[in-house]
């Protein structure tokens, strides 16, 4: 069942017409880096505040905060109606967290999501906190994740075809008893925030796009402990949870297809 939902999904993704993936000029390269820079900086800078008793507002208000005195603009902020710098993805919310007063708990995971405009390039961004201890089945969800989007970026390689990325993901989540979102994908990213082509996260092996050197593009998989499917909240539109409300973990960075492989121009710290 599973199966042919996602292999439904995938080959509909990659049937598109017409997808044209722009290749980025030397000086787009340098500015899309300097906003990814700021981007992976932003995680890092809330780090420290990721504690039992912080609000998800008061993290994403720190967020706008560091953004904007850094010269930078939040990406998500009046992106198709959202009204807030970062998403902030606790437990069983796949992605698109909307900040609120939710109040963090020790033993919580959660996923921060930055998007950044520097001199109009874009950078995106997320990784998984620790609030307080981690559950030992937690961090097991969470290191897993880590793995699968650096077995992604693995498979980026001038040549090679994007339907590798989402293969070699899921073979890994597979493995230790996961699933794999197929309701969001990574994207093109850099001049726009959202640009061709779609990166899904599960996906059959030689199909896709073939990569090119210039090609940028986010890779971002979000892993569920149970059910892959997922759920949008009803009061605010944007919060997307597990149906079967078990956790989810994700991370991104924005890659760079070089001549010679890929290079994450979010993986500033090497923390993931
Ligand atoms: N940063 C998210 C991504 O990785 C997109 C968030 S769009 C929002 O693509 F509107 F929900 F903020
Ligand atoms: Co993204
Ligand atoms: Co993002």
């Amino acid at each position: 069942m599973i199966n042919a939902v996602w292999q439904f999904i995938q080959s509909h993704l990659f049937r598109k017409n017409n997808v044209s993936i722009k290749i980025k000029t030397p000086e787009q390269i340098e500015g899309i880096r300097a906003s990814s820079k700021l981007a992976a900086a932003t995680l890092k800078y809330i780090e420290p505040f990721v504690k039992p008793g912080v609000t998800t507002l008061e993290l994403d208000t720190l967020i706008e905060k560091f953004v904007r005195d850094n010269g930078a603009l939040p990406a998500t902020k009046g992106y198709k109606g959202y009204k807030h710098a970062s998403c902030i993805s606790p437990n069983d919310v796949v992605c698109h967290g909307v900040p609120n007063a939710t109040v963090l708990q020790d033993g919580d995971i959660v996923n921060i999501d930055v998007t950044t405009i520097l001199n109009g390039f874009y950078g995106d961004t997320c990784k998984m906190y620790y609030v307080g201890t981690p559950r030992d089945y937690a961090q097991k969800l969470v290191d897993t994740t880590k793995e699968c989007l650096r077995l992604g970026m693995a498979e980026c390689n001038p040549g090679a075809h994007l339907g590798n990325v989402g293969y070699a993901i899921a073979e890994h989540a597979h493995k230790h008893g996961y699933s794999v979102v197929y309701e969001f994908c990574g994207h093109g990213v850099g001049i726009k925030f959202h640009e061709e082509p779609d990166v899904p996260h599960i996906a059959d092996k030689n199909t896709g796009p073939v990569l090119k050197a210039g090609m940028i593009f986010t890779i971002e998989p979000m892993i569920n402990a149970g059910k892959a499917r997922c759920k949008i909240d009803r009061k605010d539109g944007w919060t997307a949870r597990t149906i079967d409300g078990r956790l989810s973990a994700q991370f991104e960075h924005t890659v760079l297809i070089t001549e010679t492989g890929c290079e994450a121009l979010t993986d500033v710290y090497g923390d993931f």
